[in-house]
């Protein structure tokens, strides 16, 4: 045999519809049914999926230059234009050279917590019981504004609201085409005028900042106050606007998720008000609280495990490798994804349960490096993971505190599927205590 087992024939068209109908859930199929190392053919090329996490260190540690990310498409490029996250080889890692000691920076600071935590009480206070139509809505919304002024250093209110709004537009439109974005349909004129709008917000914001020459604590600030880095304005734009985006749905999603798995886990819901009750007595919650409240970070670990944002990852084979014996072609690709692997009994016992208190120092000790992969792995592995645990605490333990969410449906499994914006609503109120 000279490739590892997976569908053959009408079994790939099988297998694209079930991807198509049910997304990460056909993964986890393809991995029970053909193993470690499933190979789907098309035409033009081969795609393996790595579902071993010796075969994952392999691809994003151990001979990580030679897979490459993708470049993304030209309609993702318009908004995102030519950031990090799509870049390989030198220019990437120059790239990384300089940002990541910008994120460092900023977390040194910390202001961003107070940030984080004013705008979610200020939130939670128009709250009495809030409706789960649009409880969803209202937390993508919340974690939007949040990174906009983490980002920008935007007062709380309209010129946050302002500019959240200038990033949905641009964010939806991007999703919405179905046609190529240089066909001037309407959407695509939409998204053109809505890209041309925030470019020259962000762009007026980068002249302001440089000419005011403050520094705040935000991002932006921290961008402009590094003259020697080499940053050109478009690399800031690019780095910023991706950034605000990439912040706003991780965070966003993994808000909902959390939420939607504490309120189908009353002793999950318990325990998490319990501590934030103990340690806080009802003051909001800062940062130096954060290492009295250990409950709160095993709950974001196991959130993330169960439903990760982001669901895979693909990598482009640019020269030939061999994983697990199979010899692998240039031009290839390689799919890893998370979902599958956070539920995978060999590593996760009872996978599918929401469980932090398995999040042990010991249990992470003898976890193997790759079967946990919420952020990725190795050197291109997500600059914003610290900063996103720490905002998803800080968010869970103000809501926690004065709002108990309750499933409406607590007999619809909640583990089996990923999150989709097109879901309408999350089945979940949020009741006040
Ligand atoms: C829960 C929230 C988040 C999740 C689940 C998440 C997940 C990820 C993942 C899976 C990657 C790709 C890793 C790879 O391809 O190897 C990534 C990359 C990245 N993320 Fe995040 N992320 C989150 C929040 C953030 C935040 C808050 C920021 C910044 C403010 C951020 C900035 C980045 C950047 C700059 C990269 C590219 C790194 C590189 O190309 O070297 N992310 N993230």
């Amino acid at each position: 045999m000279q490739q590892p087992p997976g569908p053959r024939g009408l079994q790939v068209f099988a297998a694209l519809d079930d991807w198509r109908k049910n997304g990460l859930v056909a993964l986890e199929r393809l991995a029970q049914q053909y193993g470690d190392i499933p190979c789907v053919r098309f035409p033009g090329h081969r795609l393996y999926m790595l579902n071993h996490p010796d075969y994952i260190r392999r691809v994003l540690i151990e001979n990580r230059d030679n897979y490459l990310r993708s470049e993304g498409g030209r309609r993702d490029r318009r908004l995102f234009g030519d950031s990090m996250q799509v870049r390989n080889g030198e220019e990437a890692r120059r790239l990384r050279r300089i940002i990541g000691p910008i994120f460092q920076h900023s977390l040194m600071k910390r202001d961003f917590c107070n940030v984080v935590v004013d705008l979610t009480r200020s939130m939670v206070d128009r709250w009495t019981t809030f409706p789960s139509a649009a409880l969803m809505d209202e937390l993508m919304q919340g974690a939007l504004k949040a990174s906009v002024q983490i980002h920008f250093g935007t007062r709380p209110g309209a010129e946050t609201n302002e500019l959240a709004m200038l990033f949905r537009e641009a964010d939806e439109f991007r999703s919405q085409g179905a046609f190529p974005d240089w066909i001037p349909t309407a959407v695509n004129r939409k998204y053109r005028h809505a890209v041309d709008r925030l470019n020259r917000e962000v762009f007026a914001r980068i002249t302001e900042r440089r000419a005011l020459g403050t520094i705040g604590s935000d991002l932006l600030s921290v961008f402009v106050s590094q003259p020697d880095s080499g940053l050109t304005d478009v690399e800031i734009r690019d780095s910023l606007v991706s950034t605000t985006v990439a912040a706003a749905d991780g965070i966003g999603i993994a808000l909902n998720q959390t939420i939607r798995q504490i309120a189908s886990t009353p002793r999950v819901n318990d325990a998490l008000h319990d501590e934030a009750a103990k340690v806080l007595e009802g003051r909001p919650v800062r940062y130096d609280d954060l290492a009295s409240l250990p409950y709160s970070e095993k709950v974001v670990k196991e959130a993330l495990r169960l439903v990760p944002p982001s669901g895979a990852m693909v990598r482009l084979a640019a020269g030939e490798d061999e994983i697990a014996g199979w010899r692998i072609r240039p031009g290839s690709r390689l799919l890893i994804s998370s979902w599958v692997m956070h539920r995978d009994a060999r590593w996760f016992d009872e996978p599918y349960s929401f469980k932090p208190e398995r999040w042990t120092e010991e249990f992470e000790c003898s976890l193997p490096a790759c079967a946990y992969l919420p952020f990725g792995r190795g050197p291109r592995t997500c600059l914003g993971a610290t900063m996103a645990t720490l905002i998803l605490r800080l968010m869970l333990v103000t809501i926690a505190q004065s709002h108990r969410p309750r499933a409406t449906e607590p007999n619809q499994p909640v583990n089996i599927r990923p999150f989709s914006r097109n879901d309408d609503y999350l089945p979940v109120v949020l009741e006040a205590r």
